[in-house]
């Protein structure tokens, strides 16, 4: 069976954006792959991050990850800080990968800006960290957006160039699986503006631990505009808030934006926000009672990932074990 790897981001605050654009993704994968989802800590701490925080978003990340349907009996879910084959494997990397390759990566530039000088090391060194991720795996694919598409041509880089440095077929190429860019979810209070957690206003987003209450009034008050709604898509160009109600009702419904606008051409905000708000309730509302039950329980998450972790090791020991070996390290003889 193919083996999938994926990582996410313990940044606090998961709202609909990350279940739509990832999480539920990953659940729909479950059943066809073999399943290993992380919550990178290690690639956290490339940016400065208060500890307590930290540990806080690390098991919200993991209560997302569980309430979101990822089952975790089935899967192996844990924080990468605990398998130690990541940041090892990482090391190997740094001496395959070339600086020529990191300086074209967009997601660096972007987040050291322009005091370059000033950027942390690890900043600049974690697609390389991103690639041990898979590769101590041998993962085959990568559910990941669009964003992190050329990290993952890099991983396949580092792959090739250590199989060909040491004249072995070691490591598989994976393959990005990119999620669609269809479910890129716009603020509720800005349709220019992407859906996210450091927005100011809770009202711009969903939260995944919303109950139902908050979700149906969040979805009452959203940003509209005075007129029906058209029966084309191209009609809503200059209407991005209503553009984007839209697509969160297609992509809640599993339906095309085409045929969602067709059901309620002509029809007014009031009724479309009240559809919406009973779909959003419907699905959105137990995920958020089911993380705000596992937030309550921090003991049952960190277990849960205690035994993540332990599974995730069992593959990545004698994979990054025998990496090593090609390497020429002397291991134990014991
Ligand atoms: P972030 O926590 O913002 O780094 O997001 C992690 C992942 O969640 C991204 O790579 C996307 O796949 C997804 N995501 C976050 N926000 C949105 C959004 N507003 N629309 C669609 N996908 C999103
Ligand atoms: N860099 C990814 C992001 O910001 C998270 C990530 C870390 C990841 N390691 C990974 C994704 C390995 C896929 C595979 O979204």
């Amino acid at each position: 069976m193919k083996r999938i790897f994926s990582g996410i981001q313990p940044s606090g605050n998961l709202q609909l954006g990350n279940y739509l654009g990832a999480i539920r993704n990953w659940a729909q994968m479950q059943n066809d792959y073999e399943c290993i989802f992380c919550v990178v800590d290690l690639h956290a701490i490339t940016l400065p991050q208060d500890p307590l925080e930290m540990r806080d978003a690390t098991r919200e990340a993991a209560a997302g990850v569980i309430a979101g349907g990822v089952n975790p009996e089935t899967c192996i879910i844990f924080n990468q800080s605990q398998v130690p084959e990541h940041a090892e494997l990482a090391w190997l990397f740094n001496c395959v990968a070339r600086l020529g390759w990191l300086n074209r990566m967009t997601q660096f530039k972007e987040k050291a800006g322009k005091d370059r000088d000033g950027a942390f090391v690890g900043l600049y060194t974690y697609p390389v960290l991103q690639a041990a991720d898979i590769l101590a795996y041998k993962a085959t694919d990568v559910p990941v957006g669009e964003d992190q598409k050329q990290h993952i041509e890099l991983c396949r880089d580092i792959a090739q160039a250590f199989n060909s440095m040491y004249g072995k077929d070691f490591f598989p190429l994976p393959e990005a699986r990119i999620q669609k860019a269809a479910a890129r979810i716009m603020s509720l209070r800005d349709g220019t503006k992407k859906m996210s957690k450091s927005d100011p206003s809770d009202y711009s987003r969903i939260n995944m631990t919303d109950g139902p209450d908050a979700i149906a009034q969040k979805i009452r008050k959203a940003k509209t505009d005075p007129y029906p709604l058209p029966d084309s898509l191209r009609e809503l160009d200059e209407r991005p808030e209503a553009l984007n109600l839209i697509t969160i009702f297609a992509a809640l419904s599993n339906k095309d934006e085409q045929s969602v606008i067709s059901e309620f051409a002509g029809r007014g905000f009031g009724e479309f926000k009240k559809c919406l708000a009973d779909l959003a309730v419907e699905t959105m509302g137990p995920i958020g009672e089911e993380m705000q039950r596992l937030m309550a329980c921090p003991e049952e998450v960190d277990t849960l990932l205690n035994v993540g972790a332990i599974k995730a090791r069992e593959i990545a020991e004698p994979i990054v074990k025998e990496a090593k070996e090609i390497v020429g390290f002397l291991g134990p003889r014991i």
